[in-house]
């Protein structure tokens, strides 16, 4: 099977985490527009989506999904989306596609992430993939010397700003063997408004796509 085919299996598959009558949090990516499309044949079932990037919101609003602001909803059952890297805890790295910090926000509305991916995302240990930093811009090169004394190099995302407006680090060289506690490390320095670690929103379930079909994997 091929990437693409493997992102369609766990975009329908995702379907089965769909609560109805709710509203569904709903990432951003290559594999989170197969589940949009496979959620399209539901949408009669489901109360709306709250979307974290311009992107989804489009995609769902053109298959007739209502797309609700994150303010008007206080609390939804299950948020899904893609991931850079998963590793076997369900900690994993998120922003490839430059909407971490709207993903961190729904994904704070939500009571379970539910992520899909194809095997490709799997690792031991985080950090092979450049992890993605959302940042104020007059603060990009101190937030990038600290990470330089962290034995990373950051690479300003060209041409790329985020739809709050703001550049992208993408650091590469890391291995993040404690993303609890380097996310929260980061969290920390002025002008980073939002890192790619996703580990105290980490993942519950993972629908992983492989060539013998989907597999379930469950953190709690
Ligand atoms: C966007 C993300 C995506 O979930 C991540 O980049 C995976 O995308 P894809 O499904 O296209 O491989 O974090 O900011």
């Amino acid at each position: 099977m091929t990437q693409d085919e493997l992102k369609t299996l766990v975009g329908r598959a995702a379907l089965d985490s769909v609560v109805p009558g709710s509203v569904i949090g709903v990432g951003t990516g290559s594999t989170v527009n197969k589940f949009i499309d496979a959620l399209a044949t539901m949408k009669e079932r489901i109360v709306g989506a709250v979307s974290s990037s311009a992107a989804s919101t489009t995609r769902l609003q053109a298959l007739g999904i209502r797309v609700f602001d994150a303010n008007e909803v206080e609390r939804i059952p299950v948020y899904i989306d893609g991931a850079d890297e998963i590793d076997g805890r369900g900690f994993m790295i998120k922003g490839g596609g430059a909407a971490l910090t709207r993903e961190k926000i729904v994904a704070d509305l939500a009571e379970r992430f539910v992520c899909i991916v194809d095997e490709s995302k799997r690792v031991a240990v985080l950090g092979k993939f450049a992890l993605p930093v959302e940042v104020i811009d007059m603060a990009r090169e101190q937030v990038a010397r600290r990470f330089r004394a962290l034995g990373g190099r950051p690479v300003l995302r060209q041409g790329v700003l985020t739809d709050n407006g703001h550049p992208l680090l993408d650091v590469h060289g890391l291995s993040i063997t404690d993303p609890l506690a380097l996310e929260a490390e980061i969290n920390q320095w002025p002008g980073v408004v939002a890192v790619g670690i996703f580990a105290r929103h980490r993942a519950r379930v993972c629908l992983l796509g492989t060539s013998t079909g989907v597999q379930r994997l469950a953190f709690d």
